[in-house]
């Protein structure tokens, strides 16, 4: 089966952003008397800002303490945090590996993708300079569930004209891998922590087409049916 669409998430895996939700979301949970730290965080990868920011309130005992429009107050407050720091990113902040491999995939022939649940990746993929690689970039706006529900995932495969067996997808998150298997894509995992992914490798800078090239055909010399 020949691979037809390599389907990228952004934060942590085309630039790491990860530490910069972090940040935004510390302080303001800091304002309504919540502690937050790199371990929690970990749990806010791939989730929506509302879906954060409940995850942050039920950390902090106070799931029932804000209303509706004070929870959209707070994640306007935290965008805001989060956007100024945005104008940090450059193409220098591209992680290691990212751009050979999406240049190697357009040399090729795979389409590219982005499944991103955050509103901001319009944003952040023109501070890096690359949206141009990107054939289909899923808009986050017109998705109900974050990961790891398939939803963004199954969007960008859509968008790219592909069907989910036809894709590999690549992930910094564990929901984001759950998502993956969920739409029957192959995933790549990124990170060292992490369970359920066919490939997984410790950071980008281990990222190649080579890589995803004999994984691929691993995948698919194993299912193929012996020849008699
Ligand atoms: C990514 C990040 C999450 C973030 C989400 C929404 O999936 O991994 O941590 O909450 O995007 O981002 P946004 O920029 O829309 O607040
Ligand atoms: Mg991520």
């Amino acid at each position: 089966m020949k691979l037809e669409a390599v389907i990228f998430d952004l934060d942590g895996v085309v630039t790491d952003t990860a530490h910069l939700h972090f940040i935004a979301w510390r302080d303001v949970a800091q304002e309504i008397g919540i502690t937050i730290d790199p371990v929690f965080n970990e749990q806010l990868k791939g989730i929506s800002r509302m879906a954060s920011l409940q995850r942050i309130l039920q950390h902090g005992g106070k799931a029932a303490h804000f209303s509706q429009a004070e929870c959209e107050a707070l994640c306007a407050r935290k965008n805001n945090r989060y956007v100024a720091t945005l104008s940090s990113l450059t193409p220098a902040s591209i992680l290691p590996g990212i751009t050979d491999l999406l240049h190697d995939l357009r040399a090729r022939g795979i389409r590219i993708g982005l499944a991103s649940v955050s509103l901001n990746a319009p944003i952040i993929l023109n501070a890096l300079g690359i949206t141009p690689l990107f054939d289909y970039c899923a808009d986050a706006s017109r998705i109900k569930h974050s990961k790891p529900d398939p939803e963004i995932f199954l969007l960008a495969c859509r968008g790219l004209g592909v069907t989910a067996q036809h894709a590999i997808g690549i992930e910094d998150a564990q929901a984001g891998i759950q998502a993956i298997n969920a739409c029957g894509m192959a995933a790549v995992g990124i990170g060292d922590d992490l369970t359920g992914a066919g490939l997984l490798l410790p950071s980008t800078r281990e990222l190649n087409w080579h890589r995803l090239d004999a994984y691929w055909q691993r995948l698919h010399s194993a299912s193929a049916p012996a020849k008699e």
